[in-house]
């Protein structure tokens, strides 16, 4: 697949771009990455790209021109039209269904905001979606386009070294990932849970979607779809509950 960035930042990307999988997935080829200067399409001698907000108000606004023309420019650069999206904390937020869907997209162009923000008439008219990677605010959508590129590059088929890995972990079912260990089998006095030891897959499986559902209900319950789990999964919730409640009496 085919990543623009429009960035104010281009230097921001120079690093990430060498190291871990992003660079792996680039040097397979699975993902072309082109980063682009919003400066470039600003239009006059100062290269302004913001202006102050209609209404008042702290802070500056990037302008819809430069916006434009940036996208103009991008849709006539092969390969096909692109899928736009831009990073913004009002955006719809991030998950792993959504990483999904863009990393099924041949061309994928990432727009990063700035500033107090971004004037609306680009991100209702021009772009395809608004995302948002979690409920606090950055100073510029730069961080947020680079998680993005990250997990959609992991996705792209060859460039995660073992191909099961990706189903096993957090969110692929819906709840957080199991807890793993490796050794030692003793740690400043913490021992290994026994049912890793035993050899017993289908006991370990079973062990490890328990720890799974209940971390997951208890720091994260707003993942949790109770018309989907097994009867036992309500049960062992049931009693997880219980005796943590006679722990803490
Ligand atoms: Cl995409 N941009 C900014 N500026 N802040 C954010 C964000 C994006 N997602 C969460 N916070």
């Amino acid at each position: 697949m085919v990543v623009d960035i429009l960035t104010l930042s281009p230097g921001f990307f120079a690093s990430p771009l060498q190291e871990g999988m992003i660079r792996r997935g680039i040097r397979q080829g699975a993902v072309q990455v082109r980063i682009f200067n919003l400066r470039e399409f600003s239009g006059d001698r100062h290269r302004t790209v913001d202006d102050r907000p209609f209404g008042g108000g702290a802070g500056m606004v990037l302008k819809p021109e430069p916006l434009a023309r940036a996208i103009h420019f991008l849709e006539r650069v092969p390969p096909g039209p692109p899928h736009l999206v831009l990073l913004t904390p009002r955006g719809r937020p991030l998950d792993q269904a959504r990483v999904k869907g863009l990393s099924e997209k041949r061309r994928l162009t990432l727009i990063c905001g700035r500033y107090e923000g971004v004037d609306e008439r680009i991100g209702a008219h021009y772009c395809h979606e608004q995302i948002s990677i979690g409920d606090y605010v950055l100073s510029g959508g730069e961080p947020a386009a680079l998680a993005v590129l990250d997990a959609v590059v992991r996705l792209q088929p060859q460039v995660l070294g073992c191909p099961e890995s990706k189903d096993e972990e957090s969110y692929e079912d819906g709840l957080l990932e199991y807890p793993h260990y490796t050794r030692p089998r003793i740690f400043e006095g913490q021992a290994v849970p026994e049912v890793l030891l035993t050899g017993d897959h289908e006991r370990v499986r079973r062990w490890r979607r328990r720890q799974a559902l209940l971390r997951t209900w208890e720091i994260r319950p707003d993942l949790i779809r109770e018309e989907n789990l097994a009867p036992e999964d309500l049960k062992a919730i049931r009693e997880f509950k219980k005796s943590r409640f006679i722990r803490s009496e």
